[in-house]
């Protein structure tokens, strides 16, 4: 038992570290897959171990950070308090608010305008403008004292660079991530075999946060910005957020202003009413009193406004029944249970099916066939099942069988004790042919224009395409012959496939689709290795040992190589004429002529940024001169720094490092 503790809390401790480097500071000091390892290892200990598990153990924070042990990189305390919404939920709620608001203000005042906008579902942010330029950005924290994030909203590029306005000016919005955005993020994810992210807000929250800020610009976060709080040019808030806008700042559209309890609350089920059209996640609207003299006299409670007020809607769901689950075999061979329903209108759309995700999901629902289920929509694309309505009897419910062999070829199932999934291992299995075709020449990989589901379907039928190395030696007469192809199409599809060998290594590397192993760790692994040769012939530590790739990666990596069929695959790619190996001459194209010395204690060991900074071509010396351009400096730096100080060498920190390398190269 002792043992078994032991492990539990060491498996506790290091999830929630590895947590707070993903989430905040986006650092991934375990590969995704070595990751789902140890988690997994928690939820079966917790499963066996009732007695143990702890209130405090990441699987009771799903999809979220424990934010208690956030460290903190620079905090800032407000100017002005950043206070927080009470909530309410009908429109008795609502009547009450509007009643007090009437009796605290002066009786001649019969008429009091309110403002009543969308309450975005993202993370606040408050950031100062002075001289007409940005000067700070903060997140709310506690709404006394919150982080910097300076570098990462200025490098959104969605606030404006300057303004007209030369006076000081804090501005408080909703920094949000957009539903596109964060469904395509999800895709890329999910096709990477890697968790998915829960919800927007999440994302939006932890991007704002990363350490990287050229990260945070690739995540496609926006601003919403919902008052003006010193600098006021108005005597009300509606006026104010015009004039914002007026200056180029990003406000809402769906801002209504109202004296009347029906007219405010029509405004609110406008906006509950467009919610599904809007490409942001809107979790209720906000009434607040729109003239600031008002608000004043109102004056606020120790957290809320009693000038304002939340109004939650409630969040999208419907009921339907399960008619069966039918199971998709992925690229990889997983198995995932889909669940077919009867139609249902949820969020402007008809549903019939939803994920199950896995087998433990089925048994976690304990649902039968003929259960009466609740689906949610979320930011997701696919609706999610959250749980059985048990008040609606389902007598004969037969359970839902679990199959064992391929729903596609009939192969027999493998379960990967690795893995929450079972999986198809017959690589000749149509389902997986088909996936990795279609992976290959995705916009991400090879990038094939009009090489689609279709195409894919009828060549293999056909026989025209084994595995993806006949994809360069397709055939123009042989395609004429298939019913819907005229010369010019056929040339077409020719011309996209021949300009595709000239897609850089690491995209290649990427298409061929080993498991585990996505763009970002075929990236790290081509810098590393300069072609396919050392690759195969890599050992699983060489690889393992690669920042950023763990070594349940590195073993699929050195498993896909060890087989002979895809080392064939290999060839036969090769002597079509894709790029299998770095090019050099790109590297000293975009070459950034600069030197670099490193001094100080930084995130990570030295030879992680002497690998970076090389990789884009700079110099690295371990001695400060005159010739020196920048001097990475992290903690407790000494003799160095001074030098760089006398000499007047511009010194940086890790942030300035990652800027530079991308914003020159
Ligand atoms: S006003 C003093 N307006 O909701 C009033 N807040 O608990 C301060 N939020 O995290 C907030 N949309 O960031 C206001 N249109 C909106 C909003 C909004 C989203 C967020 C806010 C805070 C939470 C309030």
């Amino acid at each position: 038992m002792d043992n078994i503790l032991a492990r539990y809390n060491e498996l506790v401790s290091l999830i929630k570290k590895y947590n707070q480097e993903y989430y905040i500071n986006n650092i991934s000091v375990i590969s995704d897959y070595d990751y789902d390892l140890l988690y997994k290892e928690l939820v079966n200990l917790e499963k066996d171990n009732p007695d143990i598990v702890s209130e405090r153990s990441p699987t009771k924070l799903v999809g979220d950070i424990d934010n208690s042990s956030v460290v903190l990189d620079k905090k800032i305390k407000h100017q002005v308090r950043m206070y927080s919404l009470e909530n309410s939920y009908s429109r008795d709620d609502i009547i009450d608010f509007i009643d007090k608001v009437k009796k605290v203000v002066d009786v001649d005042v019969k008429h009091i305008e309110f403002v009543i906008e969308p309450k975005i579902d993202g993370a606040a942010v408050s950031i100062k403008y002075s001289g007409g330029v940005l000067v700070e950005a903060v997140t709310r924290g506690d709404g006394v004292v919150g982080e910097d994030i300076f570098e990462n909203i200025k490098c959104l590029g969605v606030l404006p660079e300057t303004i007209e306005d030369k006076r000081e000016l804090i501005i408080r919005g909703e920094a949000y991530m957009p539903i596109s955005t964060f469904n395509k993020l999800n895709i890329d994810r999910e096709a990477e075999g890697e968790t998915l992210f829960a919800n927007p807000r999440n994302v939006a929250a932890g991007s704002l946060k990363l350490l990287d800020s050229s990260k945070v610009l690739a995540r496609g976060i926006k601003l919403f910005l919902y008052s003006l709080d010193l600098g006021r040019k108005f005597n009300n808030h509606y006026d104010d957020i015009l004039y914002l806008s007026k200056l180029g700042f990003p406000v809402n559209d769906n801002i209504f202003k109202f004296s009347e309890t029906d007219d405010i609350m029509d405004s609110i089920f406008k906006i509950e009413k467009i919610r599904d059209k809007l490409n942001y996640e809107l979790d209720g609207a906000v009434l607040k009193v729109n003239d600031y003299s008002i608000r004043e006299e109102l004056g606020h409670t120790s957290k809320y406004p009693r000038f304002a007020i939340s109004y939650k809607y409630k969040s999208e769901s419907a009921r339907t029944k399960l008619l069966s689950v039918t199971y998709q075999v992925g690229r990889t061979g997983a198995i995932t249970p889909v669940a077919e329903l009867e139609p249902v209108q949820l969020s402007g759309s008809v549903i019939g099916r939803a994920t199950l995700h896995n087998n433990d999901e089925i048994k976690r629902l304990e649902i039968k066939l003929g259960d009466t289920v609740i689906i949610e929509k979320g930011g997701e694309v696919i609706p999610k099942i959250i749980s059985v309505d048990r008040d609606i009897e389902n007598i004969d419910g037969r359970d839902i069988e679990i199959p064992t062999v391929c729903p596609v070829c009939g192969n027999a199932l493998r379960s990967d004790i690795n893995d929450v999934k079972d999986f198809c291992i017959n690589r000749d299995c149509p389902a997986i042919v088909k996936g990795g075709l279609l992976h290959f020449a995705s916009r991400d990989a090879m990038d094939i224009r009009g090489f689609g589901v279709k195409v894919v379907e009828q060549f293999s039928e056909h026989n025209l395409l084994k595995d993806i190395s006949d994809i360069y030696h397709l055939d123009r007469d042989e395609i004429l012959k298939l019913e819907g192809w005229k010369a010019q199409s056929v040339d077409n599809l020719l011309e996209a496939i021949e300009q595709s060998k000239a897609q850089p290594f690491h995209r290649v590397l990427y298409s061929i689709g080993i498991k585990h192993v996505g763009r970002t760790a075929t990236k790290l692994i081509v810098k590393q290795f300069a072609d396919i040769d050392t690759i195969m012939n890599a050992k699983e530590e060489d690889i393992s040992t690669i920042h950023g790739i763990g070594s349940g990666s590195a073993t699929t990596l050195v498993n896909f190589f060890k087989d002979d069929v895809n080392r064939k695959v290999v060839d036969r790619l090769r002597s079509s004429g894709l790029k299998f190996e770095k090019e050099t001459d790109l590297l000293n194209k975009t070459a950034l002529d600069k030197s670099f010395v490193i001094t100080g204690k930084l995130s990570h060991e030295r030879q992680y940024y002497k690998d970076l900074i090389e990789s884009y071509g700079a110099r690295v010396s371990s001695s400060i001169s005159k010739n020196t351009d920048y001097l990475l400096a992290g903690s407790d730096a000494g003799s160095k720094l001074k030098k760089a100080l006398e000499l007047g060498i511009t010194v940086i920190d890790e942030r300035e490092l990652n800027t530079i390398l991308t914003v020159n190269s």
